[in-house]
């Protein structure tokens, strides 16, 4: 069975040591950089941009996956690009014309992701199953790190994984929202590839072990 990836979000970083906290990363078992990019219109708040990406990036040694919740994220698919993305994942809800957003997205180079809302039905990716390599599921409404797991995340997980597997696809799932070792082995259990732990890892004492117990529980 491939390795299940653990994905440390940086919204939950000290930004006043944000080189510290990159190393961290850099040095644990982690496998990804997760970055929230929010615009303050498709979710009601605003993280950060351009720049600060660019000094993550700078100094990141892991795959960036960013996670854009932002209206039209057609926009900015170079930028990001060229600003050291990997993986550029996009909302379902903020894309008018998904399929050519995610064909743009391949064509700088970078993995295409979609996240879906926690109201969203997996269904509505019955048709583009196949052109997506990463999908992100929302178990919290996005906008703000720290907030409650919601439970029903366990089902879309199945769902997604049977539509996955029904499609021949090989699209990797990843979670995001109150991931903590509460709930870790039940998401990898039920089909999770990908775990997105933001204050779970940067709230917590010991980091690195944190990371490295998430990563143990994840692949038990
Ligand atoms: C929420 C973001 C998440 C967030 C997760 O909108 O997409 O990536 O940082 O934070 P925690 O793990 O604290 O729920
Ligand atoms: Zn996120």
């Amino acid at each position: 069975m491939s390795s299940k990836l653990i994905a440390p979000s940086i919204l939950a970083a000290d930004f006043a040591n944000l080189q510290r906290d990159i190393n961290m990363v850099n040095q644990s078992e982690a496998d990804w950089f997760h970055i929230d990019i929010m615009d303050g219109v498709f979710v009601p708040n605003i993280s950060f941009g351009m720049p600060v990406l660019k000094a993550i990036s700078e100094h990141a040694k892991k795959t960036i996956d960013v996670h854009l919740m932002i209206v039209d994220p057609d926009r900015y698919i170079k930028t990001f690009a060229e600003l050291g993305s990997n993986v550029l994942t996009v909302h379902y809800e903020a894309c008018t014309h998904l399929h050519r957003t995610l064909q743009a997205i391949k064509a700088e180079g970078m993995k295409a992701g979609v996240a879906l809302n926690p109201h969203t039905n997996i269904s509505v990716l019955e048709d583009t199953i196949n052109d997506i390599d990463l999908v992100c599921l929302m178990s919290v409404n996005p906008g703000f790190g720290g907030q409650s797991f919601i439970e029903n995340t366990y089902n879309k997980v199945k769902q997604l994984k049977d539509l996955i597997t029904r499609k021949g696809a090989s699209t990797l799932i990843e979670i995001d929202g109150g991931v903590t070792n509460k709930n870790a082995k039940q998401l990898v259990d039920a089909g999770a590839d990908v775990l997105v732990a933001g204050s779970y890892v940067f709230k917590s004492k010991h980091q690195m072990d944190t990371i490295k117990d998430l990563k143990a529980l994840a692949n038990s």
